[in-house]
């Protein structure tokens, strides 16, 4: 579908109360391929290629969550969704939270998972301009830096051929469109409120070892916001991690 006069990929499998599941920044759709084959619930699940990452192109120089957040709200028109349940991995979570400010009568339930609801601090916007820099002077080094990192030395030599597999996606991804990311990331407001002013049911999972997301800070922001907190061994994919707890999760938010 198109948004922006750009192609926009989605996946709509299954019947049922509709689940959009939003992959993070250098991932896709296909983040959640596995756990989808092994899903045999009752719900429709929708996977969304964010602007700028798998199959879905590029619309401007910054991805803002807001834009991105627009490009989710196009599909689910199309799909004549008017009410879906989010589960937003770190980035697709900040997306999440951007769609539930400016569209809380269609979000029922919200599941962020290794996201935070807080704004970037200055340290982490620093860094996102060294990443910008050195997304444009080497996009291989980046992408397989911050690949590896996503995960803790232990679960890195469990799941080797994964993660062999994420990198060769992104490395397909424009460099326009995962600057764009970065831009997006880096100025995205703090939205611990509209997380709190949810009434709907909302979960925070993490990982214990999240290199990214330091799991004491999202703790106290679960709380802070009244979600349902649940953490788990590992570092920053946790339903890759996790499969067989993080399909439980999906079946006990049904
Ligand atoms: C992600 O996995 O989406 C990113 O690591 C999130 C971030 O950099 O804030």
């Amino acid at each position: 579908m198109k948004y922006k006069n750009t192609n926009i990929f989605y996946t709509s499998r299954r019947t049922g109360n509709p689940v959009v599941l939003l992959h993070g920044f250098l991932e896709s759709g296909n983040i959640w391929e596995d756990l989808l084959n092994d899903y045999s619930g009752n719900r429709q699940m929708i996977t969304i290629d964010l602007p700028g990452h798998g199959k879905s192109g590029v619309i401007g120089k910054n991805h803002t969550m807001e834009e991105m957040e627009e490009a989710v709200h196009h599909v689910l028109q199309e799909l004549k969704l008017e009410k879906v349940d989010f589960i937003g991995h770190s980035m697709g979570g900040y997306v999440s939270l951007a769609f539930l400010e400016k569209y809380p009568e269609m979000v029922g339930k919200i599941v962020l998972l290794n996201s935070t609801p807080a704004a970037d601090s200055e340290e982490r916007k620093e860094n996102r301009e060294r990443a910008i820099d050195l997304v444009q002077r080497n996009k291989e080094g980046f992408v397989n830096m911050a690949i590896s990192n996503l995960l803790t030395p232990e679960s890195h030599q469990m799941f080797q051929s994964e993660l062999k597999a994420i990198k060769t996606e992104a490395l397909q991804f424009p460099t326009e469109g995962i600057t764009a990311a970065l831009e997006g990331m880096k100025i995205r407001k703090d939205r611990i409120s509209v997380l709190a002013r949810f009434k709907g049911e909302k979960f925070i999972l993490a990982g214990e070892q999240d290199p990214i997301l330091n799991h004491n800070d999202i703790k106290t922001l679960a709380e802070k916001t009244g979600c349902k907190f649940y953490s788990f061994p590992g570092g920053h994919l946790t339903s890759m991690e996790n499969k067989e707890e993080f399909l439980r999760i999906m079946y006990f938010i049904e």
